[in-house]
C-alpha cells in the first residue's frame, strides 16, 4: 500500500463562476475536478467555539474538505510531520490522501465544513486511537 505524507495534501482551486451582482457558484464534478469520484457528501456545522472535530485517520478514504461557509483549520499529521491548512474560501478544497491523521479546529461562528468522500461510510475504515495510528504508519 502506498504511504502518503502531509506533503501529499494540497489545496485544490475549484471552479468558480462569477456573477457581478448575483454572487458566485462553484462546481465539483466527478471525473473533472478531483482525483477520485465522490460517493458521499456530508457536512459539519453548529460546532461550538473552542471544540475540535476529526481526531482520526482513514485507512482508504480520500476526501476533499471545503469551508462552505466561515473558516476552520485542518491539522494534517503523518506520524512524523504536521501541516496546518486554514480554510476560509468556498472555492478552495483541501485534498486529503488516505492514511493520515486529521484534527479540525478553530471553527468560526457559522462555519460549515463540507466533506466530499470517495467511499460510503465504513466504520472499519477509521483509526481513532493515536497509538494505533502510529503503529499503522510503521506497518
Ligand atoms: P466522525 O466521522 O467521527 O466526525 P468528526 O470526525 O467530525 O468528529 O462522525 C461523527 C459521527 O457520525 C460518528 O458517530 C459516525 C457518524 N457518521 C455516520 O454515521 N455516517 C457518516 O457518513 C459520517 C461521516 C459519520
Amino acid at each position: 500500500m502506498v504511504k502518503y505524507n502531509v506533503e501529499d495534501c494540497k489545496i485544490i482551486e475549484l471552479d468558480k463562476h462569477h456573477s457581478d451582482r448575483k454572487g458566485n457558484l462553484t462546481v465539483v464534478e466527478n471525473g473533472v475536478t478531483l482525483p477520485f469520484d465522490v460517493k458521499r457528501v456530508y457536512y459539519l456545522y453548529d460546532v461550538p467555539g473552542g471544540e475540535s472535530r476529526g481526531s482520526h485517520a482513514h485507512r482508504e478514504l480520500e476526501q476533499l474538505i471545503v469551508a462552505a461557509s466561515g473558516s476552520f483549520t485542518v491539522v494534517m499529521d503523518d506520524g512524523i510531520n504536521k501541516r496546518k491548512f486554514f480554510l476560509n474560501r468556498p472555492y478552495q478544497g483541501l485534498y486529503v490522501k488516505p492514511g493520515l491523521w486529521r484534527d479540525l479546529e478553530d471553527f468560526s461562528s457559522g462555519a460549515v465544513c463540507m466533506v466530499l468522500a470517495s467511499e460510503v461510510y465504513k466504520k472499519k475504515d477509521y483509526i481513532r486511537d493515536y497509538q494505533e495510528f502510529l503503529e499503522f504508519r510503521k506497518g
